[in-house]
């Protein structure tokens, strides 16, 4: 999308000039090896900002050493289980999802702070829709942490409605699980 807008240039004639859109030259598609260093940083850069004042630096440092770790993520990327959004070379966005039991489960969802607001996410959303459909999956669910408010509004916002949460003690957040159903047709 472009938005045009009008200056004047020293001789105070009109320039029609452009204001570039920030998703543009940005791409989704599915990861591949390449991607394991970009991936890595956009899962350890934003887990930091956005977990460390809910859940504190021992929950990030869990979750880093359990979900972001090279075999980890390789095996995901291998499976073709992730998205990335990408930015000329630098990975700016990161969605893992994979089936559990009946369920297509959205793990991860991703976008580098400074990215936040460009409609990357709700792109990286719309592919991970397409792949449910592809795999027939009728519904996706995910789980959020308790006062991540960011991410229950972005999820709301595209159609997911909570329907349990899980309490895991230790005086961590609960996780808010939320699922979406999904029919042919669907987009993000
Ligand atoms: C949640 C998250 C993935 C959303 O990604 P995002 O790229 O910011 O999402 P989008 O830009 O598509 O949408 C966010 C907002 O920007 C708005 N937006 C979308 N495209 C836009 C554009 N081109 N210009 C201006 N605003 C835009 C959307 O309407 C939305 O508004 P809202 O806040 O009122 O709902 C991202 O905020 C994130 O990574 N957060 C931290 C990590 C996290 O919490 N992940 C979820 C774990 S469960």
């Amino acid at each position: 999308m472009i938005a045009a807008n009008r200056e004047h240039d020293l001789e105070g004639a009109d320039v029609s000039t452009t204001e570039p859109d920030p998703t543009d030259g940005v791409a989704v598609r599915g990861a591949v090896g390449d991607d394991l260093t970009g991936i890595l940083s956009v899962g350890h850069r934003t887990w930091l900002a956005t977990y460390e004042p809910i859940a504190g630096p021992e929950y990030v440092a869990m979750g880093l050493a359990k979900w972001w770790t090279s075999d980890v993520v390789t095996d995901a990327i291998r499976k073709g289980r992730t998205l990335v959004a990408v930015d000329g070379d630098d990975v700016v966005g990161v969605a893992t999802f994979g089936p559990q039991d009946d369920a297509f489960v959205l793990w991860k969802l991703y976008v580098l702070p400074g990215h936040h607001g460009h409609g990357i996410g709700s792109r990286l959303m719309e592919a991970v829709v397409e792949r449910a459909l592809e795999s027939e999956h009728p519904r996706i669910t995910l789980s959020y942490l308790e006062g991540n408010q960011q991410a229950a509004r972005f999820y709301a916002k595209h159609g997911f409605v909570e329907t349990h949460r899980e309490t895991p003690g230790s005086g961590l957040p609960e996780s808010v699980w939320m699922a979406r159903d999904l029919k042919a047709g669907d987009s993000a």
